[in-house]
């Protein structure tokens, strides 16, 4: 029997009509409306179709959103200043700089400027500490997308061998965590793993966010196992493909996410959960 096809676009409806239910809620309890800051710097054609996604996404839930644009040639200090300014706007609640930045900046240092409790993106330090230990506040919006579609799914992770495709800071590592938190025994594969498939075939669930459109074959997995294609890869011909040969896999996993329609619309809905629970914190006297 072919897998289930998980429509990411069905689970993030669900999700944003909550969304929408904590921000009506918020405001007749404190009268405040969540605020994202979006800072964009160069014109990377993908970064910005990403950030139009996010920022349409959030207002259409009632987050107020503000987009903040810099040229490719941009001094670090000048983002600097301005996350310093958003940091102290009380009227703005989540900041995301969009990665990838360009090669003058370091990237650690805009991550770790932003307030701890406004990193919705789970990328600042103390974010990421929470994350190892199992207590973290801002989940990073992908891995914490594709859990939402397992537990949407009433998929087990406890027990479960889970392999991950791809040790990135945005993807990989935090998914690793998050399995293993969830009770999983996780194996992490990258690019210099050596025969990738005597790793996925052992997976009941497998993660692949590589970046390498048609990576993960059929004779790759096992029969029965779950496949969430985390890959947004554009091909020459304009058609936008997972890291999943799709045709292939479809017959023989049991669940699979699509790609355009899976795991994607699920980062963006994320972002604007964690934003709303940044303005629900913010709301709450510090413990
Ligand atoms: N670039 C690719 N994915 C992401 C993400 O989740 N957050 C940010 N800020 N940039 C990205």
């Amino acid at each position: 029997m072919p897998a289930k096809i998980i429509s990411g676009n069905a689970v993030a409806k669900s999700i944003r009509n909550d969304c929408k239910e904590r921000i009506s809620a918020l405001g007749r309890r404190a009268g405040v409306v969540p605020g994202l800051a979006v800072v964009l710097v160069g014109d990377s054609a993908p970064s910005r179709v990403y950030v139009r996604k996010k920022l349409h996404a959030a207002q259409e839930v009632g987050i107020v959103a503000h987009l903040f644009e810099f040229p490719s040639n941009v001094a670090p200090e000048a983002v600097l200043a301005k996350i310093d300014e958003l940091n102290a706007d009380p009227r703005v609640h989540g900041i995301l700089v969009q990665l990838p930045l360009p090669p003058q900046f370091s990237i650690f240092e805009v991550l770790h400027r932003i307030s701890r409790d406004k990193d919705v993106d789970g990328f600042h330090l103390y974010n990421v500490g929470g994350l190892v230990v199992g207590d973290t506040i801002f989940p990073p919006c992908t891995p914490f997308g594709v859990m939402k579609i397992l537990e949407h799914e009433n998929i087990p992770i406890e027990g479960q061998n889970v392999v991950i495709v791809g040790a990135s800071n945005i993807v990989g590592k935090p998914m690793a965590l998050m399995m293993m938190q969830a009770g999983a025994t996780v194996a992490v594969c990258h690019a210099k793993t050596r025969d990738l498939a005597q790793f996925t075939i052992l997976a009941d669930i497998l993660v692949v966010a590589a970046g390498v459109p048609g990576l993960i074959l059929p004779q790759m997995v096992k029969t029965g196992c779950v496949v969430v294609d985390v890959g947004i890869n554009r091909l020459a011909d304009g058609r936008i493909v997972g890291d999943v040969d799709f045709e292939g896999v479809v017959k023989k996993a049991s669940y699979i996410t699509p790609v355009p329609g899976g795991v994607g619309p699920m980062t963006v809905t994320m972002l604007l959960s964690n934003t709303i629970t940044a303005a629900e914190k913010s709301t709450m006297a510090p413990i």
